[in-house]
């Protein structure tokens, strides 16, 4: 790797722009002229109250949405308009719902198998041989699940938890350049939240993948991730690197964003 590939942020967002509804009473600035570097491997949480343009963010930088204005790059290529398909080898991305992420009708093994190929042209059939079986129930072991000795098991018939573990393992199975959650845990009861988190923990760590996690749990936000920002009205209003970050605890938290929300950026 070259030292220019080295220092390239892993994701630019140069004053990118969303307008829902423009020119009409309900018009609502989603994102407005946001401007953002994440480097490489870095854990960042993203925190704000309802509306703020958390997930318009997110569906920027999948390609969800294409931005009316401003410029995403991924790695330092211009990706703004370029559809989710092409930039999903680029992008993992795991939703609130645990629906959402697999296929309820495949099996554990199966969709281990379609997020394996996801881009590539063979059948799944194909895929899953043994040493593809064997090396997927060595992935999953490690989360405590017993989801390893029950590889056949369709994923409509595992609980919210388990799915979501399932959804993360295939987001990150290609080992995206950007792994993006959107309030990933804010449908399970706090142990599994925990349990949950504890797995991102270790799937960003042991792969090294950049990610970009959206909660509103302030514990969350306090104990995940090496930089901190709370976005307010489509932009960033804080911004704290992982030295502001140590020894925060959720009350400080509260108190400095409540402080954000008069729309001064905070950099520390
Ligand atoms: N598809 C859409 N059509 C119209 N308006 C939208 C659309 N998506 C988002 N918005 C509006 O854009 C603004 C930002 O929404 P966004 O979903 O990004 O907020 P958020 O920070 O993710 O909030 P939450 O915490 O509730 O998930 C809100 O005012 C929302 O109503
Ligand atoms: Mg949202």
């Amino acid at each position: 790797m070259s030292s220019s590939e080295e220092t390239r942020p892993a994701l630019r967002l140069e004053r990118v722009r969303v307008t829902f509804h423009a020119g009409t009473p309900n018009e609502r600035v989603a994102l407005d002229d946001l401007s953002l570097d994440i480097a490489q491997e870095e854990f960042v949480v993203v925190i704000g109250s309802n509306g703020a343009g958390k997930s318009t963010m997110l569906n920027v930088i999948s390609g969800a949405l294409i931005p009316d204005g401003g410029r995403v790059e991924l790695e330092g290529k211009d990706v703004t308009r370029l559809a989710v398909h092409r930039r999903a080898a680029y992008v993992g991305r795991v939703f609130q719902d645990p629906m959402l992420g697999t296929a309820p009708a495949l099996s554990i093994e199966e969709n281990l198998a379609l997020a394996g190929r996801r881009g590539l042209r063979r059948g799944l059939r194909l895929a899953l041989d043994a040493s593809r079986r064997r090396h997927f129930a060595e992935i999953l072991a490690p989360f405590g699940l017993g989801l390893d000795t029950r590889m056949r098991v369709l994923a409509g018939k595992l609980s919210g938890g388990q799915r979501q573990v399932l959804a993360l393992l295939m987001a990150s199975l290609r080992k995206p350049r950007l792994l993006l959650l959107d309030e990933h845990t804010a449908a399970l009861d706090p142990g599994t939240a925990d349990l949950v988190m504890r797995a991102t923990r270790r799937i960003i760590e042991e792969d090294r993948l950049t990610a970009l996690m959206i909660t509103h749990n302030m514990q969350q936000a306090v104990d995940f991730g090496d930089r901190l920002l709370a976005m307010n009205a489509g932009r960033v209003r804080v911004d704290l690197g992982a030295a502001a970050k140590q020894g925060l605890s959720v009350d400080d938290l509260v108190q400095r964003f409540a402080g954000a929300a008069d729309h001064h950026l905070l950099r520390a």
